[in-house]
């Protein structure tokens, strides 16, 4: 399927794709705005309702500057570090930092998808070019319509180390009303790409939405949601929002946990024995706003054998917005996409801090002695911090 044209772009569309993969140049200037760590003092918030209010003086419509708020000393001294500083690299007039983050060596760039506008402009790979001062282009691939979440992908044989030919990138494909949503794999060095799963044995996906290989199985766990039905770009859903094991040497595929709304992002601690999976249900796309009593949650369960979930439990709930990327770093914390930017949280639930710009941040990328925060059309960074991602010695083969 490699080097295919996209056939039938929906009826109307105006984008011609004749030619793939299409590339936009863009170098914005670089805005640089610094960065304080805020001390929260939690008893005073408990019985003061208007605390957070008066915590932070940053215009949250128009945020030019990041608040590192430590709501308890391991995140500023653990966490953080305290020479973290923070700015806005980029604040566009579209969004082109929304899902996925994802390293490819060869390429020394970070992959990120764009935020679903329409069929007419269907969502973009963002390529930022750390080799480059983050200069950033867009592109689309074949056999990708509608990209969402993603991760590195290691096809059956491969051994996940820091010494393996780097991966390929494997995208989550939300589907359109013509084409399958489902799980697609990327060179980005040649821009070949490859369809690895688009149905459970026969049925329908909804729009798949994050992705994680296994380490050590090499299995790729994954959530789907109604996403493409509430942004009237799929048909109406026909399947639970379920997390699926996908086995891609033999094809066996498992549900392994439902109950959710919108399961969204998936992330492993870093011993591999607890999976993270959040739900954005309180997210009501096809009315518009927040619904507060459904879930902005982050379920944590048990991995059995490598292969199985059990031992459901909440492990957060957050006060804005809802969870929605979400990864670990090698100390077990917890870090997540909000509605006001990162919350971070140790392997018990505590929350420990925040990188608190004001804005939805849909997802971010851990790189080595940072993290760059997706808010759509703004992207963020957090530079000399202590945390390293889980993924950091693997992806980057910077290793502690
Ligand atoms: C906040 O930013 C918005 C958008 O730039 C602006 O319209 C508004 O006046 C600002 N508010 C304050 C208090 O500065
Ligand atoms: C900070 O978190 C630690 C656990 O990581 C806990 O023992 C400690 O009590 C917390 N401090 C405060 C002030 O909540
Ligand atoms: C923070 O910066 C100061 C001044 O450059 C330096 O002395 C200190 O070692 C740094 N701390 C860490 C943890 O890197
Ligand atoms: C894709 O990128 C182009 C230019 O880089 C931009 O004009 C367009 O709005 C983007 N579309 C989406 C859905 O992000
Ligand atoms: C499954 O998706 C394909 C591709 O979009 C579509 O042609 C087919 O009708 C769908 N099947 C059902 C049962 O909706
Ligand atoms: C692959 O696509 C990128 C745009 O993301 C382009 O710069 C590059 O030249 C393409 N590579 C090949 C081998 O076509
Ligand atoms: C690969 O990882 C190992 C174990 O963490 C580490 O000792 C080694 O230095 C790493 N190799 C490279 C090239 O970074």
């Amino acid at each position: 399927m490699d080097g295919a044209v996209i056939g039938n772009i929906h009826a109307g569309a105006h984008l011609v794709l004749s030619q793939l993969p299409v590339v936009w140049k863009v170098i914005v200037i670089t805005t640089t705005t610094m960065s304080s760590v805020v001390p929260v003092d939690l008893l005073a918030a408990a019985t003061n309702p208007l605390y957070f209010q008066n915590l932070i003086t940053t215009n949250a419509s128009d945020p030019s500057t990041i608040a590192l708020l430590s709501y308890n000393d391991t995140f500023r001294n653990n966490v953080l570090g305290e020479n973290a500083t923070a700015r806005r690299l980029y604040n566009l007039d579209w969004q082109a930092f929304h899902e996925m983050g994802t390293y490819n060596r060869k390429t020394n760039s970070i992959y990120v998808t764009s935020n679903y506008q329409s069929l007419d402009n269907p969502i973009n790979v963002t390529v930022i070019d750390l080799g480059n001062d983050y200069a950033f282009s867009s592109t689309r691939y074949t056999n990708l319509a509608e990209a969402n979440g993603g991760t590195n992908w290691y096809p059956p044989g491969s051994t996940q180390d820091n010494s393996t030919t780097p991966p390929n990138l494997l995208f989550c494909d939300e589907g359109d009303f013509d084409r399958y949503s489902g799980l697609v794999s990327v060179d980005p060095s040649t821009n070949e790409s490859t369809v690895i799963l688009n149905s459970f044995l026969g049925r329908n996906f909804s729009s798949v939405n994050d992705v994680r290989q296994h380490p050590e199985t090499g299995d790729i766990w994954f959530t789907d949601a109604p996403y493409g039905f509430w942004q009237n770009f799929r048909p109406k859903t026909q399947i639970p929002s379920q997390v699926y094991r996908f086995e891609p040497a033999t094809g066996n595929i498992q549900v392994v946990a439902d109950g959710f709304i919108a399961s969204n992002g998936l992330e492993f601690s870093p011993d591999l024995k607890t999976l993270y999976v959040t739900d954005t249900g309180a997210q009501q796309s096809l009315v518009g706003g927040l619904n507060g009593t459904r879930p902005a949650s982050i379920y944590a369960f048990d991995v059995v054998d490598g292969r199985r979930l059990d031992n459901r439990r909440t492990f957060a709930w957050v006060e804005n917005g809802f969870p929605d990327g979400i990864h670990t770093d090698t100390q077990g914390n917890v870090w997540a996409g909000c509605g006001d930017g990162l919350h971070v949280w140790n392997e018990e639930g505590r929350l420990l801090g925040k990188v608190w710009n004001g804005v939805e941040s849909n997802n971010f990328a851990f790189i080595p002695g940072g993290v760059l925060v997706f808010s759509n059309a703004q992207l963020w960074i957090v530079e000399g911090i202590k945390a390293v991602g889980r993924e950091i010695c693997r992806d980057f083969g910077v290793c502690e």
